[in-house]
């Protein structure tokens, strides 16, 4: 199970088929995952990625590109010229339309060419890198060709990686499970979001299950409430056609907060197993209860961040000049089971924000104030995950300054993931990648909890659709959002915030 170390033994021989072979994602994650798994020594001899896209190219012009993009990508630059030649002659190209059959059944004859078996295509691992619109047309031509079926038998398998956002939602979602479950079956389909992948979230559930000290306290017995924050500095970054149809509530909220709220929340499973992990974070899910009058959306105006001036959102190309697309969602959600009851959860995003941080805080109650007398009032303990950046966890405790004062003030315990292992954790992407060659589902989202998940954002989704609603608010980029976002924690006298982590060492 991929949340613990696994043995180093690699996959069987694999051809990866990455559909979208010459978009944004392949050139900055993909490619550059696949060569530090082949760096690293985690790929089986055999092993192919061929790239599947529309543009004219050749097989040396995508290994000079991937090249390049591995040269720009990858943190640990290649050695030489000759350890990069050695890793792209693995690279193949395969131009095609993705409407066109034929284009389908010359992949099958490279994938048989490709494959220590020469009789047959081999275990494939097919990548959907496109739009979402695409992913049902891939699927039913793959199927045609008959390179979906067979699932995982003896002789090989067939794996198909969906990439986010899964649907738009419930309705969609549904629509899309239905699809893909044409031609592959769920064991087979492996629903990506790269949060999962980082360490930092991996180790969440470590932390959680893996120590005595936490599980006993970890209920509404002493948990005040807990934050969670995914905030981002960039704004769009070119992509204005694709966010004006996604929005932060599609983009973050129904798949990266959910991961993380779920993975808090969870029970402890019965086993590792993928399916006994994925049960619990589904169950979390059923039990969110659905509070739409705690939700702040908003959209981010002119203003700057890092000292730089930015425009505002409706100022971004592709981007309507009357949008009502969200780049901010704050809300309040509780957790309708014994061990949540009366915990809020506190969960927010956005895009402009002035640090790009994602953490979780837990805040514990505070301690009755019988015995110390002191002047401020005392700070209560907190236990602060960080996922990105500076990977760490903190906790805050009370103490005492030494000499004659009777303060007593707040301290901090770090640990930091950098120093402690010596490594700067892998890219998410290399971890699922692996995970899905070896056909682990743990950190791969399964249809009923995509399905979960967006049955809780549904109301809100449909509110936010709604051409009667009044206009979103604007906050300044470089601000933490609204006013609004600060009232709906504060009504509930508690503050955002976020823990200061140390600099690696
Ligand atoms: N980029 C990211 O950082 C990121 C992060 C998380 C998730 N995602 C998700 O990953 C997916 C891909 O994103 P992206 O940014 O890489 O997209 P992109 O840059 O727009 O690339 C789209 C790819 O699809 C190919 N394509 C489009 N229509 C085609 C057709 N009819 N036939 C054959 N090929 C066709 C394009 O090929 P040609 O250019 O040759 O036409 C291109 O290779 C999306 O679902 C996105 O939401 C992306």
């Amino acid at each position: 199970m991929a949340i613990t170390p696994t043995s180093d033994k690699v996959p069987p021989p694999f051809s990866l088929v990455i559909f979208g072979a010459s978009g944004d994602l392949t050139r900055r994650k993909l490619i550059p995952a696949v060569y530090s798994l082949y760096r690293q020594q985690l790929l089986p001899q055999h092993f192919a990625v061929i790239g599947f896209a529309r543009r004219d190219k050749s097989d040396d012009d995508f290994r000079a590109e991937m090249a390049r993009a591995i040269r720009e990508f990858v943190p640990v630059p290649p050695t030489g010229d000759l350890e990069l030649a050695d890793f792209t002659a693995h690279l193949h190209y395969h131009r095609s339309n993705f409407q066109d059959p034929q284009g389908y059944r010359s992949l099958r004859q490279r994938l048989e060419k490709c494959s220590p078996a020469t009789d047959s295509p081999g275990n494939c691992l097919f990548y959907l890198a496109t739009q979402p619109a695409d992913f049902p047309e891939i699927v039913r031509q793959l199927s045609r060709v008959d390179l979906c079926q067979c699932g995982d038998t003896p002789k090989r398998w067939s794996r198909v990686i969906v990439e986010k956002p899964f649907g738009r939602d419930l309705f969609s979602a549904r629509e899309l499970n239905a699809q893909l479950r044409q031609s592959f079956e769920e064991n087979q389909i492996f629903r990506i979001d790269h949060f999962l992948g980082k360490e930092t979230v991996q180790n969440l559930f470590v932390l959680r299950f893996a120590n005595t000290i936490f599980e006993p306290i970890w209920n509404h017995r002493y948990i005040d409430h807990v934050q969670i924050t995914v905030s981002e500095t960039l704004g769009l970054e070119g992509r204005g056609a694709f966010y004006e149809q996604t929005g932060a509530l599609r983009d973050i909220v129904q798949n990266h907060l959910m991961h993380l709220l779920s993975l808090v929340a969870m029970e402890p499973p019965v086993s590792l197993d993928a399916d006994a992990v994925r049960d619990e974070k589904v169950s979390v899910l059923k039990a969110l209860r659905p509070t739409p009058l705690c939700m702040v959306r908003a959209q981010y105006a002119a203003g700057t961040v890092r000292d730089q001036p930015v425009c505002g959102y409706r100022e971004e190309p592709g981007v309507d000049p009357r949008s009502q697309t969200e780049t901010f969602v704050a809300l309040k959600v509780m957790i309708d089971n014994w061990r949540w009851s009366g915990v809020p959860f506190y969960l927010r995003t956005g895009k402009r924000m002035p640090v790009r941080i994602t953490e979780i805080d837990i805040y514990f109650k505070a301690v009755p104030r019988v015995l110390f007398n002191v002047r401020n009032t005392m700070v209560p303990n907190c236990l602060a995950i960080r996922i990105q950046p500076r990977e760490g966890i903190a906790l805050q405790f009370q103490a005492k300054p030494p000499g004659h004062v009777k303060d007593i003030q707040p301290c901090r315990l770090f640990f930091n993931y950098t120093d402690a292992f010596g490594m700067t954790p892998p890219d998410a992407y290399e971890r699922l990648l692996l995970d899905a060659a070896f056909g682990d589902a743990t950190l791969f989202t399964r249809s009923d909890e995509v399905e979960a998940a967006w049955k809780f954002l549904q109301p809100i989704v449909a509110e936010s659709a709604d051409s009667n609603r009044a206009p979103l608010p604007l906050y300044p980029a470089g601000s933490w959002g609204p006013p609004q976002a600060d009232d709906l924690i504060e009504t509930d006298g508690r503050k955002w915030q976020l823990t200061k982590m140390p600099p690696h060492k």
